[in-house]
């Protein structure tokens, strides 16, 4: 920024230049994470207010907790269902809703994917096309079973709860229900707080219809020590490298970019010649004012930047 430059002449001068491109750009990816959905009520994972600031990922997130404690982790899942359901999509999600509708128009030129980390379900519920929308790790919505005998998964199952015995187990995870908070803390919004829950059996967690065994289901998100799953990597790989033109563009929403293969795409579309915009709320300096070349950075919520800064292609949202 010059010294005459004020913010918002930074903030205006870089919204020119990205529209600019936005406009002259073909081929489109946006990369999405748990940033998106803050405006939606729901936490992000890392930082002083996000989940695993209170909760810790070994106990919950990773396959030998599960075999440990699958009651534990099931309310935790059944937990995360109840509140991603409650949350609305906001105009981040609808602005990126409209992105692929175009992406997929036979009229329009542009193609388009979201990769997304977010397993909430908010992105299809805004309208996004199931085409070339990427959910790399999973959807609380989808439940597969557990045995290496079965493949059978349940996807978009928004029953609620999924067994009597997860009923009441959602209010007791619930920040509001248990938690005394302090003066400072009732302006800001906190994060959630795991409290000392019942003991389920096995008997009352959701059960594969097809087993004959009564084999476990488990929640359709890759846990911490999984792999991805590898046909979905290989389409954005090939979206990525291949399949025609390069990138001209990437969106880098509301994710620390702190989990592979997610931190790896930005990267490969610079390589390639392709621009970066970023929406977070926490971006360097030195990128918000313009002196990292082909990168954009808007820095506040990404719910409010991103209808702005897509407008001159997508409309009013
Ligand atoms: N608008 C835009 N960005 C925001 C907002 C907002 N309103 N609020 C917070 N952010 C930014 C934060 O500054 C941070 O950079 O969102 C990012 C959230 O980062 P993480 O909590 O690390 O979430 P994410 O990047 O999605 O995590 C990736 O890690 O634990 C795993 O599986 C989990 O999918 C998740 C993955
Ligand atoms: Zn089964």
């Amino acid at each position: 920024m010059r010294p005459s430059e004020s913010p918002s002449t930074t903030m205006s001068t870089q919204l020119k230049e990205f529209q600019e491109h936005l406009l002259k750009s073909k081929k489109i990816v946006a990369l999405v994470g748990a940033g998106l959905s803050v405006s939606s009520g729901l936490p992000t994972f890392r930082g002083s207010q996000g989940l695993w600031k209170n909760f810790n990922m070994i106990d919950l997130a990773t396959p030998d907790a599960f075999y440990i404690d699958p009651g534990l982790v099931w309310q935790f899942y059944s937990w995360r269902r109840y509140t991603a359901l409650k949350a609305k999509p906001n105009k981040g999600h609808y602005a990126l809703a409209k992105l692929s509708q175009m992406g997929k128009s036979p009229q329009s030129d542009l193609t388009y994917i979201t990769i997304t980390q977010n397993v909430d379900g908010l992105s299809s519920r805004s309208g996004h096309c199931k085409e070339n929308l990427y959910e790399i790790h999973g959807s609380l919505f989808d439940l597969k079973c557990t045995s290496f005998m079965c493949n059978f998964v349940d996807h978009n199952n928004f029953k609620q709860p999924l067994t009597k015995a997860l009923a009441d187990t959602e209010e007791e995870f619930d920040p509001s229900h248990n938690r005394k908070r302090s003066l400072d803390e009732q302006e800001v919004s906190i994060s959630p707080q795991f409290n000392p829950v019942k003991t389920l059996s096995e008997k009352e967690l959701p059960q594969c219809p097809v087993c004959k065994d009564g084999s476990l289901l488990r929640p359709g998100v890759v846990w911490f020590g999984e792999s991805l799953p590898l046909s979905l990597i290989t389409k954005v790989d090939n979206f990525i490298e291949s399949e025609g033109s390069p990138v001209d563009l990437i969106l880098v929403i509301g994710t620390s970019g702190t989990v592979y293969p997610a931190n790896s795409y930005v990267d490969r579309v610079k390589l390639k010649g392709g621009k970066v915009a970023i929406f977070n709320t926490d971006i360097e300096n030195d990128i918000v004012v313009g002196k990292v070349k082909d990168t954009w950075g808007f820095k506040g919520d990404a719910a409010e930047l991103l209808p702005l800064a897509l407008k001159p292609l997508i409309g009013e949202i």
